[in-house]
């Protein structure tokens, strides 16, 4: 078992860090976790608003702080032996630049949209570089249009090697080096997609070469505002 939990967005002033990982963990009923990450670089108006909106519907952002002070905030955490570890998510590299180079405790992982359509190769090599684990979630394209599990490149692979476009989208996850986060409501998928083989290095070469949409799904990594998460059923 490995338990993460977040430091959501209206909770990026420093002091309302540590209340904000107590209540986690007490809610968790754990002695510690192993990694706290911040959910969006965005600090939201501090309070007990989780989506706090003016008059016009507006997110009211938080000027007052700087993701270093929290990420300090969070170093405090590790110190007292709280948290193994803690990370970042929904951050881009020059944002994750700036915390690698301001952090006493680097982070140890790093947490965004990554898939055949946002290959994210520039930010991968950053976290490779410094130790950082790439968690790549929407591993499969959040299940959206244009399906990436649909796409002829993928199903040419998976027919070839015999196994589901589902089983060489994760694959291709895990031989990059990144770790992934996928879901389903179904056993069989469940199953399916603990059942992965390695992909000879042509089909790797051929989705990085062969699949030239490029496309974002979850828009949270541009307002800290979460992402429509569809599900099937
Ligand atoms: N950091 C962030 O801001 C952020 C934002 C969004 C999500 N996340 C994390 O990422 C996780 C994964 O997101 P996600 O669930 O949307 O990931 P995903 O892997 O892109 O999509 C899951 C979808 O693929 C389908 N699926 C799963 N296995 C399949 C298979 N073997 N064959 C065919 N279809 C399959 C599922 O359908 P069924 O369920 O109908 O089987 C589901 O609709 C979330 O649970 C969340 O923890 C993080």
């Amino acid at each position: 078992m490995f338990v993460t939990t977040k430091l959501w967005n209206n909770n990026h002033r420093p002091e309302r860090v540590k209340p904000a990982f107590e209540a986690s963990r007490q809610r968790l009923r754990l002695d510690y976790v192993d990694c706290y990450p911040v959910h969006t670089p965005f600090a939201f108006q501090p309070g007990d608003e989780q989506d706090p909106r003016d008059e016009r519907g507006q997110v009211i952002y938080d000027p007052g702080v700087t993701l270093v002070e929290t990420w300090q905030a969070l170093e405090c955490l590790v110190d007292e032996g709280q948290c193994k570890t803690i990370g970042l998510s929904n951050i881009n590299l020059e944002k994750l630049r700036e915390i690698v180079e301001a952090a006493r405790i680097k982070p140890a992982v790093v947490e965004v949209e990554s898939h055949p359509y946002l290959p994210e190769w520039d930010l991968l090599e950053y976290c490779q570089r410094h130790g950082i684990v790439l968690l790549a979630f929407a591993a499969l394209g959040h299940g959206m249009e244009p399906r990436l599990l649909d796409h002829p490149v993928i199903i040419a692979i998976a027919q070839r090697v015999r196994k589901t476009p589902a089983q060489v989208l994760l694959a291709w996850a895990v031989q990059r080096g990144t770790a992934f986060l996928t879901t389903s409501v179904t056993p069989a998928r469940i199953q399916e997609n603990f059942e992965l083989s390695t992909l000879p290095e042509d089909a790797m070469q051929e989705i990085r070469d062969g699949v030239a949409t490029r496309i974002r799904f979850n828009i949270v990594v541009e307002t800290g505002v979460p992402g429509f998460i569809p599900r099937g059923r």
